[in-house]
């Protein structure tokens, strides 16, 4: 399907460029973990703190995602593979963009996860496994989804009718029950400090600011 699709990488701007305009390395920050584990909140806690700091990033989750770009898929096996390539894709483009791109999805196996990694490349890939334990996101049931899932209203609902496989080597675990978003956020932030920063408008930023 792509014989005659001629990529023009060559004559666009290079990454590097462009991680020289915003003062910033590109990574994608890929959170895994059950529905209601905290990956979106502490998603957002993150953005806020790299934000403070001068870093430009971008949150992909299921309200962007699902009502989006994906709006046309469910969560067979088949769906949720085709909704993890797809965020994938998209989250490999922001990283080449010099992006903090932060990805908040259940991606509930280690075929997804190994899937994701492989199309945004390994060296761009954090992965953090949200290890908050099932009897917890089943108390805080956010949405009112594991009620209606243990009813079987829900099918194929992860962690109660459908399968997550614990990450295998993921970068950081973090279990949400007993602990505040912005320290999770800090925790992470110290995990990629090297890896986002180029000596650019962040030091300046924290100098004027800060
Ligand atoms: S993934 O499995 O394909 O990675 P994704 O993160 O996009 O899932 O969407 C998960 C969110 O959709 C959950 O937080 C929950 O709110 C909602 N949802 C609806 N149906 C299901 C289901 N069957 N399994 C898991 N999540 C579901």
């Amino acid at each position: 399907m792509t014989e005659n699709i001629f990529p023009i990488k060559d004559i666009m701007e290079s990454r590097t460029d462009k991680e020289a305009v915003l003062g910033q390395k590109g990574v994608t920050i890929w959170f895994t973990g059950l529905s209601g584990s905290g990956k979106s909140t502490v998603a957002i806690a993150l953005e806020s703190l790299l934000s403070s700091k001068g870093y430009l990033c971008r949150i992909l989750d299921g309200d962007n995602i699902r009502t989006g770009l994906n709006s046309n898929l469910g969560f067979s096996e088949a769906d949720r593979n085709e909704n993890i390539r797809r965020i994938a894709e998209v989250c490999k483009l922001f990283t080449e963009t010099g992006i903090i791109t932060i990805a908040a999805f259940v991606s509930p196996t280690n075929d997804l996860r190994r899937m994701a990694r492989d199309i945004v490349g390994k060296d761009d890939f954090v992965e953090i496994y949200m290890s908050t334990p099932l009897e917890e996101c089943e108390r805080r049931d956010v949405k009112g989804l594991y009620a209606r899932a243990r009813k079987g209203e829900v099918k194929n609902f992860t962690g109660i009718s459908a399968p997550f496989d614990i990450p295998e080597e993921p970068t950081l675990s973090i279990d949400t029950t007993n602990s505040r978003p912005e320290e999770c956020a800090q925790l992470i932030f110290n995990e990629i400090a090297s890896h986002i920063s180029c000596g650019g408008n962040q030091d300046k930023y924290e100098e004027n600011y800060i």
